[in-house]
Parts: structure tokens; C-alpha cells; sequence
């Protein structure tokens, strides 16, 4: 395996290269008006695995994007890994804000990044991550490396919630059978803290209209004596939360999964340095649920954010309106045991009780999904960790994330299947923001990290 350095340095500048040709295509699956460039997108993927090794690649047609398939079968007596990853990308907007276009990619040096960080939409989200497996494979492929069977399943939907993907698996079981799926799709804490993400949160996602008077109206004539929506919509949204930062939605927490003190005590061994973390973000305090820390607040606690709120006059100068309508966007992501759909509906019942009979509310449920946890005694998180002892030279720490990756417990429902996150980005690499970038020395680590992790899950499974 010694010779994965040598190939890296070797082949560095056309691993820069290849992912740059990805990024420059705009896979954005929100907005319909770029789906010839998600689907583009898909074949050059296509063409990567093939170049890479597969012996089978394909584009398989789903209910919305096609899923990109590759696999190598060595042995059928071998373990199977199955590497799932995203080639679709969040919209880049707000444009202005970005110091490049995001979609025409650029090295530049930052301070956490001294080698040079590729900016791009998706640089980290998940091309950037993605692609190191698929360089990955191409080392262990030629140079004869390859110590088990590998398949891939690269989605064009992740971002908008993989609303296809359930069906595709549930009628595609038998081509995605596996041992151990591995994805990068997360982060790590810092480049000289290498960590294993232990646990994703799951998704609630709604979407509030609340409807006053029939039509927009003059702020004088009526102000004052009829359900101004705007601001009821924000009185309603206040109450849900209390002075504590608990969320007030009866029954919230009833199934909230009870973490031990000695979890909690050995999860807070994790380094975290909350005067950085306020520094990074500008930010004169942070705030949360009450009786939690920082790092707990957004990892194994449920919470409650509105992500977009829009109604009447926001154009240049002064209108003076009541407006008909006021909107929210809201989440909630979800620890163990919580379940979306229940969630959701918890929500709907408690915002429509809590409206004033002055105005009607609609509530209109968008994507969910499961949270997922492992353990950390498992033969897949123990080839993990020695993959990063072996490359990294330290130990990496289990974390639990904020973030959602609802396919994950899908697989797990599906396939039965495990699934180990080996994600090498970091929180400032500004995913979903402007100026999304992806370290070039966390993409070549975690080429040279992921062929590691296939020798030693081979090892430990055959061993077992
Ligand atoms: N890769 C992210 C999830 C992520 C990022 C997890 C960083 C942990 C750390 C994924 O692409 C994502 O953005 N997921 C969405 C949910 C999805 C249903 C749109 C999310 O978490 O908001
Ligand atoms: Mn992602
Ligand atoms: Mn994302």
C-alpha cells in the first residue's frame, strides 16, 4: 500500500484536474432550469468510474435523476464495500457574495487551507468528497490493490432529499447487496483532529402559509383593526420556543433518545474551543437549549429553525401595506427515536392551535428523514479508525453530527446495511454557503486514508 503516496504525488495536478471538469457543471437539483446539467453531470461520472476500473457502469433511471451504478466484482467470496455519494449540488445564491463564480473553479490559499482550497459549488458537497473514492479505486485498481469487491451508488437527488431513491433501492435490492457502505459526506474536526462521524440528526421540513385579510390592504385605512399576518406569523413563530430555548410543541421530546452522563462525559472529550467557534462566526455569544453544551446543542438535541420567511413589501422604499400572506420555511432536525413523519405531524397540530381565529393556517410538509447512529465497536468503524492511525498517525475521534443524511437509515431499513462516514472536510469549508471550497490536502488525504480502509475491513471481516 506504500505506493499510494508515490501515485498520489505522481498524479496529483489530473486528480485536481478531473474533479475541477466536474465541478464546472452546475448540478443544481432545486431548480429545474439546470437539469440537461444534472444529467451531464451524471455521464461524466459515468465515464470517471469506468476510467477508474469499474468493469460495469451505468446510468439507472429513476422516478426523478438517475442514479450513477459501478461496481467490481474480484471475488464473489470477498467483502463488498458500497461507496454511496452526490454528484447534485445546492443552489450558489446569494451570488454576489461569492469572491469567484461557483461554478467556475479556482484554487486559492486560505488560512486553515496553506496548500490551496478548490472553490466551487460541490467542491466539498459532496463532488469533491465523492471523487476521492473514485481516485481512490483507481490506485487500488491499478496498482492491484483492490483486496475486495467494490460497487457505487452516486445520486443526483441527495440536496433536494432523495425522494426517488427509496423506491430505486426497494426494486434494486439484489445490485446493491453489500457488507459495509462507506460515504464522505460529512466532515472531520481539523485537519490535525481526524474524527469519525458516529451520528447524523434526522429532518423535519415544513412550510407555513398563514392567510389574512382576502387581499393586500392600505396600513392605514385598515391597520390596527384587522390580523396583520406578517405579524402574527412571527408572534406564532416566537412562542415556539421558550425562554429556555426548549421547543413548545407538546409531545417534542417525548421519544428524544436520554444520551448518559457517561456518553455525554466521553463525548465532551472531543476537542472543541467555543471562543474559536464564536471568533469564526462573528458572533458575540452563542445560544441554545438550556442544561446543554455547544457541542451538544448540534449534535444529540433536536431542535427548531425557520430557514426562510417572506411576505409582503421588501422592494426598494417604503410601501405601506398589510399584507394578505406571510410565509415560513421550517426544520426540525431529529435525534433517535424521534420520527419525522410523527414530528411533523406534532407541528402541524400545535401551529394551527396556537393561530388567532383571526387568520388560517396552512401547513405543508416537505422532505424527512431518520436520524443514525453506530457504534464504535463495530468491524467497520474499526477499520476506519486504523485506516486514519495509519495515515493521519493519530486516533480519530467519534462525533456525532448535526447534519442529515436521510438515505443512510433508508439503507439501513433496506439493505440492512451499516453504513461508516469518513467524511475529511471541515465546518469552514462553507458548504450550502458562498465561497464553498474543499482543501486540496483534505482531498489527496482522503485518497490516500479510503484504500486503507479497504485492506483493513477486508482483514477484519475475513478474520471474524
Ligand atoms: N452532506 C450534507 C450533510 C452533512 C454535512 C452532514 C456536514 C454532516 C456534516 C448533505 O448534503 C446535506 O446537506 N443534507 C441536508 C439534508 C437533505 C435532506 C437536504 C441537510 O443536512 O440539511
Ligand atoms: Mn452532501
Ligand atoms: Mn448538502
Amino acid at each position: 500500500m506504500e505506493q499510494i503516496n508515490e501515485y498520489i504525488a505522481a498524479n496529483k495536478e489530473r486528480f485536481i484536474n478531473e474533479l475541477i471538469e466536474l465541478l464546472k457543471i452546475p448540478s443544481i437539483s432545486a431548480d429545474t432550469a439546470f437539469s440537461e446539467d444534472v444529467l451531464e453531470t451524471a455521464k461524466l461520472v459515468k465515464k470517471y468510474l469506468e476510467d477508474a476500473g469499474c468493469d460495469n457502469a451505468e446510468i439507472c433511471e429513476t422516478k426523478g435523476y438517475p442514479v450513477v451504478f459501478g461496481e467490481k466484482i474480484i471475488d464473489s467470496n470477498l467483502p463488498t464495500i458500497l461507496v454511496y455519494g452526490h454528484y447534485d449540488v445546492q443552489p450558489p445564491d446569494p451570488l454576489e457574495l461569492w469572491t469567484s463564480p461557483p461554478f467556475e473553479p479556482v484554487i486559492k490559499e486560505t488560512e486553515i487551507h496553506p496548500d490551496g482550497a478548490i472553490f466551487a459549488r460541490g467542491a466539498c458537497d459532496d463532488k469533491g468528497q465523492m471523487f476521492m473514492h473514485v481516485k481512490a479505486m483507481e490506485f487500488m485498481v491499478k496498482n492491484n490493490q483492490l483486496p475486495c469487491n467494490v460497487k457505487f451508488m452516486i445520486e443526483g437527488e441527495e440536496e433536494v432529499g432523495s425522494d426517488s431513491l427509496a423506491e430505486f433501492l426497494e426494486s434494486n435490492k439484489e445490485k446493491f447487496t453489500n457488507d459495509i457502505i462507506l460515504i464522505s459526506d460529512t466532515g472531520m474536526i481539523a485537519n490535525d483532529v481526524p474524527s469519525i462521524t458516529t451520528g447524523l440528526r434526522g429532518l423535519s421540513y415544513v412550510e407555513v402559509e398563514v392567510t389574512g385579510p382576502n387581499r393586500d390592504l392600505h396600513s392605514g385605512i385598515y391597520g390596527g383593526a384587522v390580523p396583520n399576518p406578517i405579524n402574527v406569523l412571527n408572534k406564532m413563530i416566537a412562542s415556539l420556543h421558550d425562554e429556555n430555548n426548549h421547543i413548545t410543541i407538546p409531545g417534542f421530546y417525548d421519544k428524544v433518545e436520554k444520551v448518559s452522563d457517561a456518553e455525554r462525559a466521553e463525548m465532551a472529550k472531543a476537542p472543541f474551543n467555543l471562543d474559536n467557534y464564536k471568533k469564526a462566526l462573528d458572533i458575540d455569544d452563542v445560544q441554545g437549549e438550556k442544561g446543554f453544551t455547544t457541542s451538544e446543542r448540534y449534535s444529540i438535541r433536536p431542535t427548531l429553525d425557520v430557514n426562510g420567511i417572506w411576505g409582503g413589501y421588501t422592494g426598494e422604499g417604503a410601501k405601506t401595506v398589510i399584507a394578505s400572506k406571510a410565509y415560513a420555511k421550517i426544520s426540525m432536525r431529529l435525534v433517535p427515536n424521534q420520527d419525522p413523519d410523527e414530528i411533523t405531524e406534532l407541528f402541524a397540530k400545535h401551529f394551527k392551535s396556537i393561530a388567532p381565529k383571526s387568520v388560517k393556517v396552512k401547513v405543508t410538509p416537505h422532505h424527512g428523514g431518520l436520524p443514525y447512529v453506530t457504534k464504535t465497536d463495530s468491524i467497520g468503524y474499526k477499520a476506519a479508525a486504523k485506516a486514519y492511525e495509519t495515515t493521519f498517525g493519530k486516533t480519530p475521534v467519534p462525533e456525532r453530527t448535526g447534519g442529515s443524511i436521510p438515505i443512510v437509515a433508508l439503507f439501513e431499513q433496506v439493505l440492512g446495511s451499516k453504513t461508516i462516514l469518513m467524511g475529511f472536510g471541515l465546518d469552514s469549508d462553507a458548504i450550502h454557503s458562498p465561497n464553498e471550497h474543499f482543501g486540496v490536502w483534505n482531498y489527496l488525504k482522503g485518497i490516500e486514508t479510503i484504500p486503507y480502509f479497504y485492506k483493513y475491513f477486508t482483514e477484519l471481516e475475513s478474520n471474524k
